[in-house]
């Protein structure tokens, strides 16, 4: 691989914007250095390649700390493979995801994780990484816990809800909690009380109540709220640190914020989903609102404000896709007459890094904090960083070029997620991603896709980073 310029752009990190040029040698960021200075100008003359970034930004290629790729869910699996999906991501300006692994009940995590290294291996366009979904707390997972870590797998994902799949009681998620205290694990909780939802789910069906808007009532903000709060007390007791995943109501924002003023290492994030969509869409006629169907649910339009707002007071620290895409036809519609068998998932690995930056457009964040909660905290969070979520002398030249005055119209018929539907159909933002360079190799150039299955590689992590 020779050497490659950016040059003219606006370099944004999570800390700075510098207008500079960037010099890429063996797939890594070598050097900055000023436009037009005299080291620039000679990188420039003697490089193999010079991207011009004249007007653009310049970012880190974006890290989606969430996805699920041909996730098994409720009889089906989600339809974006690592092939689709991770060429998805690029064009939508992510360069790394971290997908979950499954356990399934009753087999081992090592079967679990050599699963989804099967499904990625040789078939991704840009780099990942794997979580591991603990669906079976017993002393054997326990100890291969240690293992995981150690081989890059460094964080675990909890179940508080799905009673009989992903699951775990109390006494099981303190016990993984407490060897996560030992190994340097981070577990992440997906906090919604499962065992409660599933007696409203009944209820509702009993005395009819099967459309998809019914999905949003059972699954109640306070049963968010309850098990938010629940996990960070048995973190408290294990002594580990928690990420909470798709925080979406506002309760549930409330619980972090004050174990976070009591300086507890409770972290959270949320979803392009929550920010933009709402009850709303879970309502729309004609089954439409099955498109909507996730969880946690989506929420009233008065949840959106407190989500942003704890975004920009550090509450939530990372946005995720929780990209897990079902068709409409043939999928949600398993759900037909009882919103409880709609698949949950949404699509969106494509859509983040353009959203996002429409709220740096609409002035709810800042350019900077747009990069810190795409790129960089998610980055820090996983144990990437400074390798990835940053641009940097020996970072992974993993990196955007971005039009922040093109205007898109987003659509599945544009898309390139393997999805027929696009939850954000129709909506006009402001930037769109013209290149992308994944380790100084251009997959994406100035619109077309250029990349290939099989460039993406297995990143082991080192633990979390974000604690200090
Ligand atoms: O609805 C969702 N979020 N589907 C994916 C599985 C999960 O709980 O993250
Ligand atoms: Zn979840
Ligand atoms: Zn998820």
């Amino acid at each position: 691989m020779g050497t490659t310029v950016i040059r003219g752009g606006l370099v944004i990190t999570a800390a700075d914007e510098t207008n500079a040029d960037i010099l890429i040698e063996g797939g890594r960021v070598t050097a900055l250095a000023a436009h037009d200075s005299d080291v620039a100008r000679a990188w420039a003359e003697s490089a193999d390649r010079v991207l011009d970034a004249s007007g653009r930004y310049v970012i880190p290629g974006g890290v989606d700390a969430h996805t699920h790729m041909e996730m098994p869910f409720g009889g089906t699996f989600a339809v974006d493979t690592f092939e689709t999906g991770t060429r998805a991501a690029a064009w939508g300006g992510t360069t790394t995801i971290v997908d979950f692994a499954v356990q399934t009940v009753g087999e081992s995590l090592r079967a679990g994780l050599d699963a989804w290294h099967a499904k990625a291996d040789g078939n991704c366009a840009v780099d990942y990484a794997f979580h591991m979904i603990l669906s079976d707390v017993n002393e054997d997972t326990l100890k291969e816990m240690d293992g995981l870590v150690d081989e890059g797998v460094t964080s675990f994902k909890l179940f508080m809800a799905y009673p009989g799949v992903f699951y775990s009681d109390d006494g099981k998620i303190l016990r993984a909690m407490q060897r996560a205290a030992g190994n340097g694990g981070l577990v992440m909780m997906h906090a919604e009380n499962g065992i409660a939802i599933d007696v409203l789910v009944e209820q509702a069906l009993a005395a009819g109540r099967t459309d998809p808007r019914y999905h949003g009532e059972v699954r109640h903000a306070l049963l968010e709220a309850e098990a938010t709060h629940r996990a960070i007390q048995l973190a408290r007791v294990a002594g580990a640190p928690l990420y909470v995943v798709h925080v979406s109501a506002t309760e549930a924002v409330a619980e972090l914020a004050q174990a976070r003023d009591l300086g507890l290492p409770v972290f959270g994030e949320t979803c392009p989903q929550y920010l933009f969509l709402s009850t709303d869409n879970l309502a729309e006629p004609d089954f439409e609102g099955a498109k909507y169907v996730c969880s946690t649910p989506l929420r009233p339009k008065e949840h959106q404000a407190h989500l942003w707002r704890a975004l920009r007071t550090n509450d939530l620290q990372v946005v995720s896709t929780d990209h897990c895409p079902f068709c409409f036809k043939g999928q949600k519609e398993m759900g037909l007459g009882d919103f409880s068998k709609i698949p949950n998932g949404l699509p969106g690995v494509e859509n983040r890094m353009d959203l996002l930056h429409q709220a740096v457009v609409d002035g709810r964040i800042s350019r900077r904090r747009w990069i810190e909660i795409a790129c960089a905290t998610p980055a820090r969070m996983f144990g990437l960083y400074p390798r990835k979520g940053t641009i940097a002398p020996g970072a992974d030249a993993d990196i955007v070029i971005y039009d922040p005055d093109a205007t898109q119209v987003m659509s599945a018929e544009t898309h390139h997620m393997n999805v027929d539907y696009s939850a954000y159909e129709g909506r006009t933002v402001t930037g769109r991603v013209q290149t992308v360079l994944s380790r100084g190799e251009v997959v994406i150039d100035d619109r077309s896709y250029t990349g290939r299955a099989g460039h993406g590689r297995f990143v082991a992590r080192e633990t979390c980073r974000y604690l200090g």
